[in-house]
């Protein structure tokens, strides 16, 4: 998976990196998921914290206190990402704001000759995901995308007894995920920003809008500007299992249903209930999610079950088994019972990063990965918005004659931020 070596660095930082040598790295979007992932880094012998960066300062401050607890230093503290790129002691960037500001700082610390950890969805639009990809590349960066299963043992288990054969043919794969915070909070109304917030700056490329807390930390994911739903979110991380085991191979045909269907007066406009069939030769990869609820199938609030003719496999963060199929009463192949799984993976993630920060292998979720399954979620989305069905030319990177899905490729950005080329 991360073999071939990329060449040295073409950019402004220095080459990196004896393996003594420390690794300054740069939180950008300290609330949550990315404070996380400075955690791991922090974990990994010669990674220090050089600066953090928030545009609310309540949580720049309550990161900085977080953080001296647990190293006893406080680096700097900024709040426009702009002096971490143009800072040259840092390495690495981590990106843990809202899904449509991944793609200016990743691309930017490419540029900069800095490493990014970014989270996923790769970023809002499929646009974006190429041009990450392509900076990445130009300028010899190494980019591992916050889909953390990838380094998980039993996730890479899994997969490989799929590929296999061991469940027989694969025929589909079904992906859901009921979440009960997909129910999103009830609607308030528009309000002036908190003070210290820099909302304008939170906004960035997306178009203007009054500040809403239905719209603001955490909730962003619900509102199209900022994010895609359920499906941007834990879709691309249970997609990205489904494509792992078609090899990154992107599907012909899309189509979407769905709506909000239950919670019509709550602060959300990506689909509360929707379901995605991706289209291939012979399988078909299916999405399904229904916000507020948990039960899922097979016992499970969400998962990826592989469903081959001999049998199928079932897996999530908890664990994984394999039910066979039966002919007439016997088992096509043998049961496999439920088997723990590997909850080490986020910080096995963090440290395969920083271990090919030194050595220049391509990580565990390069870029290109985390492209292939945020364009999936992205791709269902837009057949949802569309409400047709579409037919997708991965070569072209265009759907055929839909000029209402092609317009949806792109986003539009906010003066005075530019759509990198
Ligand atoms: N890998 C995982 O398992 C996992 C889990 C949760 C979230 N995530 C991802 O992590 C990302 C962040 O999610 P979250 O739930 O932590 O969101 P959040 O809203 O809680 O935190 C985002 C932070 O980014 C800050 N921010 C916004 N714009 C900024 C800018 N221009 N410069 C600096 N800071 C800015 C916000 O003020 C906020 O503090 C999302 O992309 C999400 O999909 C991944």
């Amino acid at each position: 998976m991360a073999s071939s070596v990329l060449g040295p660095g073409m950019s402004r930082a220095k080459p990196l990196r004896q393996t003594s040598e420390r690794i300054r790295v740069a939180l950008i979007g300290c609330n949550g998921m990315g404070f996380y992932n400075l955690q791991d880094h922090l974990k990994v012998p010669g990674v220090e914290c050089a600066a953090l960066c928030d545009v609310d300062e309540a949580v720049l401050h309550r990161r900085a206190a977080d953080l001296a607890k647990i190293t006893g230093k406080t680096p700097k503290l900024v709040k426009d990402f702009r002096q971490v790129i143009d800072d040259r002691s840092i390495d690495v960037v981590i990106v843990g704001t809202p899904d449509h500001w991944h793609c200016l700082p990743t691309v930017y610390a490419c540029q900069a000759g800095k490493d990014v950890y970014v989270e996923k969805p790769l970023a809002n639009s499929i646009y974006e995901c190429e041009t990450m990809l392509s900076t990445a590349r130009r300028y010899k960066r190494i980019v591992q995308v916050g889909q953390q299963q990838r380094s998980g043992q039993h996730w890479q288990d899994t997969v490989a007894l799929v590929k296999s054969g061991r469940i027989g043919k694969l025929r589909k794969i079904k992906a859901w995920g009921f979440f009960e915070y997909g129910r999103t909070a009830p609607r308030v109304s528009d309000s002036s920003a908190p003070p210290g917030v820099d909302y304008n700056m939170w906004l960035g490329p997306a178009p203007e809008r009054p500040f809403n807390t239905g719209r603001f930390h955490g909730n962003w994911r619900f509102s199209w500007d900022y994010g895609g739903g359920l499906l941007t979110d834990w879709g691309v991380h249970l997609l990205d299992i489904a494509l792992w085991a078609v090899d990154g191979k992107m599907p012909k045909t899309i189509q979407s249903v769905g709506g909000i269907y239950a919670y019509k007066n709550n602060l959300i406009e990506t689909a509360d209930t929707q379901t995605v069939l991706y289209g291939y030769d012979d399988l078909h990869i299916e999405w399904e999610h229904l916000g507020g609820l948990q039960r899922g199938y097979y016992g499970r609030g969400y998962g990826v079950a592989f469903m081959g003719n001999d049998g199928t496999l079932v897996v999530n963060r908890e664990g994984w088994e394999l039910i066979p199929e039966l002919e007439g009463d016997k088992p096509r192949t043998e049961a496999i019972p439920f088997q723990q799984p590997d909850r080490g993976d986020h910080l096995k993630h963090v440290t395969n990063f920083v271990d090919c920060v030194r050595t220049r292998q391509l990580p565990q979720c390069d870029v290109e990965i985390g492209r292939n399954a945020a364009v999936l979620a992205h791709l269902g989305n837009i057949a949802y918005r569309t409400g047709d069905k579409l037919v997708w030319d991965d070569q072209a990177k265009q759907f055929v004659s839909n000029a209402r899905a092609n317009a949806l490729i792109v986003p539009g950005y906010r003066s005075p931020w530019k759509l990198p080329q």
